[in-house]
């Protein structure tokens, strides 16, 4: 089944959706490409014959899509996914969900009540060292997992914030390193452990970009079910962009990811897992290439809907979504109120 597409907010990562959509052009119609700058949705558009250009949301309505890609600033996720849902229209939001959970449970009252579909993007889930580790995992070859860490060491210079509006600021962005670029890293910790947080104590600072209000560097030490330690290094003030490493120790071995290879210790014998990468990777190499895993899984979801059959996965539910936020928010209130944070996290 043919599904219609529309997108809405086309900067740096609509390069990934333009190439996904190309990938997948036998089976999807992209009808609409909206940004509030016009000329960058005309030239999104360009990309896909009969494709429309507009600079506002509404200008997607009369198209009727069956999804809309949400690709905005994360302050306006939560506003649009709403009036969109509200219209019928199934969504696929970038991440992260939400600015903070109220907006989330907000627009998982949205999805309910007028039955759409809605998901949001945690692309770095979806390669084969993640999904080995966490089958590793889950099986108990690695024996009780103990101990996690990971770390993010990258470089955002000046350049990266000159010229936008959003990033950088608390009221656009939502915070700096922790919701924009180790979120995904939270994100997998989560997903691989598949365990609820009891508890987070958490420090921000901004070392390097005293024009920005928000920070460019984290620590924290996370408290999943069964005792397990979660330690999170996240700073955005580094000279390059250095491998994304996160590690998994348990009492019969060891696991972990350096970007997007992985490795399982178990009895002295390591395997090694590399990617056969589906997608091209486009834009940034640090975004990976699993976006169009995800967006797949989205799209035969919301055909299965269509044609009344069972849905078999939609991929990162806003729930689950909402759980990754709800830590990166937790570390932001522990860093204000200089506490521990017990979960469940309230706002
Ligand atoms: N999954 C990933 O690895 C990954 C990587 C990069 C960015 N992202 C996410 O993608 C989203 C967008 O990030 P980006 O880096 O492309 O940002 P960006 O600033 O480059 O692009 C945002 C676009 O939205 C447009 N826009 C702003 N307000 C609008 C409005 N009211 N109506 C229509 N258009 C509007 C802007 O003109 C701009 O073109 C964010 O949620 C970000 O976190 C995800």
């Amino acid at each position: 089944m043919r599904l219609k597409l529309a997108i809405i907010g086309c900067g740096r990562i609509s390069a990934v959706y333009k190439e996904a959509f190309k990938d997948l052009a036998d089976d999807v119609s992209v009808v609409c490409a909206i940004d509030k700058i016009k000329s960058r949705a005309v030239d999104f558009a360009s990309a896909f014959p009969g494709c429309q250009a507009g600079d506002s949301l509404e200008d997607i309505y009369a198209y009727e899509p069956d999804v809309l890609h949400i690709c905005l600033p994360h302050y306006l996720h939560s506003s649009v996914a709403i009036d969109a849902m509200k219209r019928g229209i199934n969504i696929l939001v970038e991440k992260p969900v939400a600015m903070n959970c109220t907006e989330a449970d907000e627009m998982i009252a949205t999805r309910d009540e007028m039955n759409v579909l809605a998901s949001c993007i945690f692309q770095t889930r979806y390669i084969e060292a993640v999904s080995q580790i966490r089958k590793a995992i889950k099986s108990g070859e690695l024996g009780d997992i103990i101990g996690v860490k990971s770390s993010l060491a990258w470089t955002r210079p000046a350049d990266y914030y000159e010229g936008s509006d959003w990033k950088g600021t608390w009221s656009g962005e939502g915070g700096g390193v922790l919701i924009d670029q180790a979120i995904h890293s939270i994100d997998r910790v989560r997903y691989i452990l598949d365990k609820e947080i009891k508890s987070v104590e958490g420090s921000i600072s901004n070392f390097a970009h005293d024009y920005l209000d928000v920070e460019d560097t984290s620590t924290a030490l996370v408290e999943f079910d069964g005792g397990i330690i979660y330690n999170i290094y996240a700073t955005n003030a580094y000279v390059v962009n250095d491998p994304i490493t996160i590690d998994f120790i348990g009492t019969k071995g060891r696991a972990g990811l350096i970007q997007d290879f992985g490795y399982i210790e178990e009895n002295g014998k390591r395997r090694e897992i590399r990617e056969s990468y589906e997608g091209k990777v486009v834009g940034e190499n640090y975004w990976g290439s699993s976006h169009n895993v995800q967006i797949k899984l989205f799209y035969e979801a919301v055909r299965a809907k269509k044609s009344g059959e069972k849905i078999e996965d939609i991929g990162v539910s806003l729930e689950d979504a909402k759980k990754t936020l709800e830590l990166v928010r937790a570390i932001y209130k522990s860093a204000r109120e200089g506490e521990k944070i017990d979960f469940p996290y309230a706002e």
